[in-house]
């Protein structure tokens, strides 16, 4: 089939990628030159394990081709439209000025029978709005809308494309449905449901999806807070709420509050939406505002465990991407946490794998350090802040050794207790029992460890 795909950003180059693997022929559109002329160079603009290979494949192969304009546009079985929405400064509306722009500029050159697919998370209501644009532009054509909204991870993008739990189309129109069906018949060869839907219930199981997944995250960091109060731990209360199947065990792992380029903004665009038709969403308010809170007193946790001040102190955050396996720090609960820092007098020297550029501009005052190690140099205390591989089997006695008192904050729960404890730090994690740190080191460590442990 021919798809064209409108946009390649990160939702729009990995489905046209994936779609052209699927053997589809594939044209990506998108307006930033720049972006073009790099992708023909085979440069991939985002950081997604997979994508180099997968795009450069399929680009020799002769399936996947780049282009500025959408010439050609009229012979396209699918139109896909994958341009951003980001939230709209003021209102947390989703900013659909891209959407409705591409559609007038596409209008005239579709073919009659076109079948339109959004891609894009917009709010419910866009598809009837994009289907009033095309008639009007063209009010003798048969084009179709259709609601395809994308549920992909960052970092496992491409396994979460070619391996979705269900594929959404919301249409009523029997041939939309079946090009669409048929875009994607090679994954429901392998039985990923097609759920078939009215166009506005998929605009809205994207929000629902996403607003679900933050409360839970959410639930679970109040969870965590009261572990701490009880002196539970909130992974064994995880995993005993996560075997009964009606819960399921993902997205229950407490931390800094969630981050994102989705999450916080689908569930602040849901919010609106529902003030808009008079509805309400108290559970996702709560959600929205418990999650800002929680990602601004972080910084109490580093406060706490450097005895209540950090004035002139000396922290390293290691991690500024939003999670591992990417290099997007939109909403990333490090930017408030380093701020925090930053305006409580600490000196933050940071490390992250891939962040570091994107997070220079939010973060100016950082020391960017090339790892993990040279960031914890002279270090007051450590802050896990992205559970990074890299960050999870640190070398503690040489982290000890280099750092000026042995501390560390870990808020993605990455390390275990009892080997913090035979590390010899102070230790304090989400949801779980601290770890002192013994003046004097147990026996094993006195003998291994040539310097005796830092000084407090
Ligand atoms: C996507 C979805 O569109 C968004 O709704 C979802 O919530 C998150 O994922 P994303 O792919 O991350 O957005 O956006 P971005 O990486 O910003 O890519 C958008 C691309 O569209 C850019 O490359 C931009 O140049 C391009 N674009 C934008 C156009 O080609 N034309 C436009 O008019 C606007
Ligand atoms: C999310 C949705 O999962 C995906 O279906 C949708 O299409 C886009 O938005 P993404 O933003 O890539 O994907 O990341 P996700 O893995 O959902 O993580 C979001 C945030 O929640 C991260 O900051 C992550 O650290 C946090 N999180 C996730 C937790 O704190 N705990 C968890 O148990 C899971």
């Amino acid at each position: 089939m021919q798809v064209t795909m409108i946009g390649a950003g990160y939702v729009g180059l990995v489905s046209g990628a994936c779609f052209a693997d699927f053997g589809h022929h594939v044209t990506c559109i998108d307006k930033d030159a720049g972006r073009i002329a790099a992708l023909r160079r085979g440069h991939i603009p985002i950081f997604e394990p997979g994508l180099v290979d997968l795009v450069e494949t399929n680009t020799r192969q002769g399936r996947l081709e780049f282009a500025m304009e959408p010439t050609g546009i009229g012979d396209a079985d699918a139109v896909f439209i994958a341009v951003g929405t980001p939230s709209r400064r003021g209102d947390g509306h989703a900013d659909l000025t891209y959407i409705y722009g591409v559609v007038r500029e596409i209008a005239p050159l579709l073919s009659p029978t076109a079948i339109v697919v959004t891609k894009s998370t917009v709010p419910i209501g866009t598809g009837d709005e994009i289907e009033r644009i095309l008639r009007e532009e063209r009010p003798d054509a048969e084009m179709q809308v259709v609601s395809n909204p994308e549920f992909l991870r960052e970092g496992a993008a491409i396994y979460d494309f070619k391996h979705p739990d269900r594929i959404v189309v919301g249409s009523d129109d029997a041939r939309a449905r079946a090009v669409v069906a048929e875009v994607y018949r090679p994954l429901y060869l392998n039985a990923a449901p097609i759920l078939n839907v009215s166009r506005r219930t998929a605009e809205l199981i994207k929000y629902a999806a996403n607003a679900f997944l933050a409360t839970k995250i959410t639930f679970i960091n109040e969870i965590a807070d009261l572990c701490e109060c009880v002196g539970a731990d909130v992974q064994d209360v995880a995993r005993g709420m996560g075997l009964d199947n009606r819960i399921g065990a993902k997205f229950l792992h407490a931390g800094p509050g969630f981050g994102g380029s989705c999450l916080p903004k689908d569930t602040t665009a849901l919010i609106k939406t529902a003030h808009d038709y008079g509805a309400q969403l108290r559970i996702v308010e709560t959600v929205a505002a418990v999650n800002d809170q929680r990602k601004r007193a972080m910084a109490r946790k580093v406060v706490a465990a450097l005895d209540g001040s950090i004035r002139g102190r000396t922290i390293a955050v290691l991690g500024l991407t939003f999670k591992p396996n990417t290099d997007d720090t939109r909403d990333s609960p490090s930017i408030p946490l380093i701020t925090a820092l930053n305006d409580l007098g600490a000196v933050v020297r940071s490390y992250d794998p891939a962040g570091m550029e994107q997070a220079k501009p939010h973060l100016p005052n950082v020391i960017y350090c090339d790892s993990a190690y040279a960031a914890a140099e002279g270090a007051d205390a450590v802050v896990i802040a992205t559970e990074w591989e890299q960050f999870r089997a640190l070398d503690l006695e040489r982290l000890r050794r280099i750092m000026a008192r042995p501390v560390i904050v870990d808020l993605r729960n990455i390390y275990r207790a009892d080997e913090m404890q035979r590390a010899n730090f102070r230790y304090l994690a989400v949801g779980r029992p601290d770890v002192e740190h013994s003046p004097t080191p147990p026996a094993a460590n006195r003998q291994k460890s040539k310097r005796p442990a830092a000084v407090e």
